[in-house]
């Protein structure tokens, strides 16, 4: 008799809804089938061979086998959490309307609901939250017309320039392929030496700011240039910074090497329990607005990502403020399901012809497609909060349909006369794009000036700082082939001579080992920055 007593076939109601004896809820397997047994698998007698009928230990056994998805190529580590935007109704002193007309920020006091997901880069799901790296910092805005997205950084520039490299970038950053080192820097710095844009990028990430103390102590920058539109359909060219209320904390390379002795999550736990305190973090959300022209009195490209605009010449104007107070109520569905992407704009809110953000505006979703899902926008923390009416249908997990109100159910196509939907109307701001003309081409992009930028920062920097930058250059680079070390001295050197004399003489490369190098095959040089790599250090 005990063999028969196995409970997969016992599916009333009621007997679902009966508590235990202690008053506890009882277990059901995903058939709504209460579970009698589950210690012990279906046998013949206790000891003998186990049936392949077994529903029970079949379905528990084979969605464990399911239980991870693939995690994130870049960014895999992350935290999330909630919490509202409120908006100033002003871009510094003036009217916002003025220059956008995206809903969020036009009121003064308006929230709108926001999800944050926290990020390192490189590392594995499970990895180090001290390595030294750049932080994501992606915002979702559940706005009133739809998401928007701002899947920004903490360091407010980026390695490359044009999207076609990132693969390359983040290969080189990840293990080796044969023996899966952890980024090994003779690798990192192997691509880094050939890729001159990335300097600026280096110089911030091997400073103090490469390690952040905390999610709650990092800035955040939407890095590539964005437009706003106005209501006339005026644009101007836009980039976002968040600043930390509690102000801007890292870990030296010697903290950071203490916490993850101990504890590689250090940045989730503190943000959670921050949160579970009440102390919620806080940032300030600022825009710097540029004319919607190339600006050839620059000595950079605004749509430059590797560069930042002078904040002199293009002032930081405050336009609201982002709290975040609710942890997530389960971390897969909430921080692994969660999906970001550039292209996520909203009325009053566009692109520019940067050459990282339409690669990334691709690659988001793209990817998002494959390690979520198809249907990845019907999750409950993807979905907009606003009605959604297409006539996409089917796919993978597909959990609801979206019919618009009074839809006819049948008609899954437009147009149509037989109740289907309808196309919105057509904006007329939407007629004023610029007009483009130019010959199909793959070009860098003319002034690159790639040295300057890092230069200015590095002389800018206090002197604590300087020499934590250089030491851990030193540090790094001392571990890479001696080919790699002079390319990277000569790079610094083009960039300002004391960051470049004094990580050579960390390495011991003087200006003239490395003098008779000859510019990238890659690289233009400027004639300024001709006449000093022929003056070297
Ligand atoms: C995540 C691609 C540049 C910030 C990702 C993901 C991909 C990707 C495929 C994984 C998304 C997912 O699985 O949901 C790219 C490409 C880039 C690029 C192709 C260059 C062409 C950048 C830059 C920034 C950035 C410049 C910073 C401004 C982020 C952040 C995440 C992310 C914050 C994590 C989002 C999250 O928390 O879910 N990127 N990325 N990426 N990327 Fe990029």
């Amino acid at each position: 008799e005990d063999d028969q007593c196995e409970g997969n076939t016992m599916t009333s109601a009621s007997s679902q809804q009966q508590p235990s004896d202690s008053g506890r809820p009882v277990l059901t397997n995903r058939q709504g089938h209460v579970v009698y047994d589950n210690q012990n698998q279906r046998s013949v007698g206790a000891r003998g061979p186990a049936t392949l009928e077994n529903y029970q230990f079949l379905e528990k056994i084979s969605h464990f086998d399911r239980e991870r998805i693939p995690e994130r190529v870049v960014h895999a580590r992350g935290a999330t959490a909630f919490g509202y935007f409120e908006a100033y109704g002003t871009v510094g002193d003036e009217p916002v309307a003025k220059f956008t007309r995206a809903k969020l920020f036009q009121e003064k006091g308006k929230r709108t609901d926001v999800a944050v997901r926290f990020s390192t880069v490189a590392g594995g799901r499970d990895s180090s939250e001290v390595a030294r790296d750049p932080r994501g910092f992606a915002v979702k805005f559940y706005t009133e017309d739809g998401n928007w997205d701002l899947v920004g950084n903490n360091l407010g520039v980026f390695f490359i320039r044009d999207a076609i490299k990132f693969p390359d970038l983040i290969h080189s950053q990840k293990p080796d392929p044969v023996t899966f080192e952890r980024q090994d820097p003779n690798r990192v710095f192997d691509f880094i030496s050939q890729t001159p844009e990335a300097l600026h990028m280096v110089t911030l990430v091997f400073s103090p700011r490469g390690i952040p103390a905390s999610y709650r102590t990092q800035q955040g920058f939407g890095v590539n240039t964005y437009k706003w539109v106005n209501q006339a359909g005026d644009t101007v060219l836009v980039k976002y910074h968040w600043s930390p209320k509690s102000g801007v904390r890292s870990h030296t390379a010697a903290d950071a090497a203490n916490v993850q002795a101990n504890d590689l999550g250090s940045h989730t736990r503190d943000l959670y329990q921050a949160i579970e305190r009440g102390e919620y973090p806080e940032w300030e959300l600022k825009v710097q607005l540029m004319d919607d022209h190339d600006h050839p009195e620059l000595d950079f490209d605004p749509l430059d990502d590797t560069k930042a605009w002078p904040e002199e010449l293009f002032p930081l104007r405050a336009v609201g403020r982002m709290v975040l107070d609710r942890a997530p109520e389960n971390f897969f569905l909430e921080n692994e399901q969660i999906a970001f992407g550039t292209g996520v704009l909203v009325d009053g809110l566009d692109f520019s012809d940067d050459k990282m953000l339409v690669g990334r505006t691709f690659s988001y979703s793209d990817t998002q497609r494959y390690r979520v899902g198809p249907n990845y926008l019907q999750l409950p923390v993807n979905a907009p909060r606003t009605r959604v009416a297409t006539n996409q249908r089917d796919g993978q997990m597909a959990y609801g349909v979206d019919l618009g109100e009074g839809q006819n159910p049948h008609v899954n196509y437009e147009p149509s006369i037989l109740g289907g939907l309808r196309e919105g109307e057509y904006p007329a701001h939407d007629e004023q794009g610029p007009e483009l003309t130019g010959r199909l081409t793959r070009k860098r992009i003319p002034r690159t000036n790639d040295y300057a930028q890092p230069g200015e920062r590095f002389r800018l920097s206090q002197e604590w700082e300087r020499d934590d930058l250089v030491a851990n250059l030193v540090d790094a680079l001392g571990q890479c082939d001696r080919p790699v070390q002079e390319r990277m001295v000569w790079h610094l050197l083009m960039a300002e001579d004391e960051l470049g004399l004094r990580v050579g003489e960390g390495l011991g490369i003087s200006p003239d080992d490395v003098r008779h190098l000859e510019p990238l095959p890659t690289q233009r040089l400027s004639d300024e920055e001709k006449a000093r790599a022929a003056n070297l250090g």
